[in-house]
């Protein structure tokens, strides 16, 4: 089975005080996680949406499902983890569970990422079914040159810009062998290893880029969040034209 997971277990701290986190917050008149799963559940390569959100934000994730597509079938919510991986981890064992022996593929994204379209999904879905292809990660070529400094302080390397991408969303994988290399790591490495495809990178496996877009934003602090209600204006004025 194809699943979409959208990752939803967040606190957003970073966005300042909010009255909730922001993949709850209005984007034009609908929340932002709306926008969102919106996208998973038109595509017809996607046979089932998992939706991990914060333990605590659990009922309200339902009440908002609910009301925007009630009795969907299509979609399940299910507990977020404390670390995004971990959030991730979750899905896949729930997929394991809900279609046992098949070949399960996740496609993951963030729950803040409104403006993931199908072209996007579909690509994803397209590269993980290539022979020996492991993982797939959405990027975008860096536009600024990358600088690094170790120390914080003093630059340290200046990589080839045309090597360099920026990670995106959505992430693709095959939730057994997710488990089995989520399961491999130590404590330790669980704690560094913030990026789900950083994993397989690890363990020397075959993860394959393609293409993002540049609208396909994360929203993460205030300024991105007037960013977005601005593009969704932009959106609805195009359709009014
Ligand atoms: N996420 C998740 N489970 C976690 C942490 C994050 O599903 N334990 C999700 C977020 O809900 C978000 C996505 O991962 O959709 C991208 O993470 P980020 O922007 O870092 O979100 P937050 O962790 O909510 O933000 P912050 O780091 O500012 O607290």
């Amino acid at each position: 089975m194809i699943y979409g997971g959208i990752l939803a277990g967040g606190k957003g701290t970073r966005m300042g005080r909010t009255e909730m986190p922001k993949q709850f917050l209005n984007l034009g008149n609908r929340p932002m996680i709306i926008h969102t799963i919106e996208q998973f559940l038109i595509s017809n390569k996607i046979d089932k949406v998992i939706v991990a959100t914060n333990e605590n934000w659990r009922s309200y994730t339902e009440d908002i499902i609910n009301k925007y597509y009630p009795e969907n079938d299509k979609i399940v919510i299910i507990n977020g983890g404390t670390t995004r991986n971990e959030t991730i981890a979750n899905i896949c064992d729930f997929a394991e569970k809900n279609s046992p022996g098949e070949e399960n593929v996740v496609v993951t994204h963030d729950a803040v990422r409104p403006f993931i379209t199908q072209r996007i999904i579909n690509d994803n879905i397209d590269a993980i079914l290539e022979e020996g292809i492991d993982a797939v990660d959405t990027v975008m070529p860096a536009f600024d040159t990358i600088v690094e400094a170790k120390e914080g302080e003093i630059i340290s390397n200046i990589p080839i810009r045309d090597y360099m991408y920026q990670g995106q969303t959505p992430q693709t994988f095959r939730t057994n062998e997710f488990i089995e290399n989520y399961n491999s790591l130590t404590e330790d490495e669980k704690g560094i290893l913030s990026d789900a495809i950083k994993i397989y990178v690890l363990k020397n496996k075959k993860a394959k880029i393609v293409r993002g877009e540049t609208f396909n934003m994360k929203v993460t602090t205030m300024y991105d969040l007037k960013l977005a209600n601005a593009i969704v204006n932009m959106q609805g004025e195009d359709k009014n034209d």
